[in-house]
């Protein structure tokens, strides 16, 4: 499974509502879970790898031999939100940039399991800023939408870097 990396512009479709669950979404999410683990990820949106639906993967440890923490969210929705806070990411498909994003602190956020079992999770601190993350790559927005104007600059190099990879490679 291959990760797409910016600015490929099949990152900005984001995703399409899930229907359809069961085996072969647990497979493609299975299969997401190891190219996160691969790539040292703790979260992987199904666009990310070129499919346009609403599911994301994640491990807040980021390891495989600490599973505990994995999820599956399909068609996410975040219904209650307080307070924000910045803190640094990265994204698989932003090689060599963290940058300080703000998000909120807590949040409820409702979805289906990969059977499309209505769940809700109430989360705060690290979970919460990697579901906002993910959540963001299902509409089509990149954490680097949502720096400051100061981190904005900072970054822009970079930015520009991936891009001209991106080009080189085209
Ligand atoms: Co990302």
């Amino acid at each position: 499974m291959h990760i797409l990396i910016y600015p490929d512009p099949i990152l900005r479709h984001g995703g399409k509502p899930i229907t359809e669950f069961g085996a072969e979404l647990k497979d493609l999410a299975d299969r997401m879970l190891e190219a996160m683990y691969l790539e040292g990820g703790v979260g992987l949106a199904a666009p990310q790898v070129g499919i346009e639906q609403k599911l994301l993967v994640l491990n807040p440890s980021g390891s495989k031999d600490d599973r505990d923490g994995e999820l599956v969210i399909c068609n996410p929705k975040i219904m209650r939100k307080k307070k924000h806070e910045f803190g640094e990411e990265g994204c698989l498909s932003f090689p060599g940039i963290q940058a300080d994003v703000e998000r909120w602190i807590d949040i409820t956020v409702v979805y289906q399991d990969v059977n499309g079992e209505e769940q809700a999770l109430k989360c705060d601190g690290w979970l919460a800023r990697i579901v906002q993350h993910e959540i963001d790559h299902l509409e089509g927005v990149f954490f680097v939408d949502r720096l400051t104007a100061t981190e904005k600059i900072r970054v822009k190099s970079l930015l520009l870097e991936l891009e001209s990879d991106y080009k080189a490679r085209a």
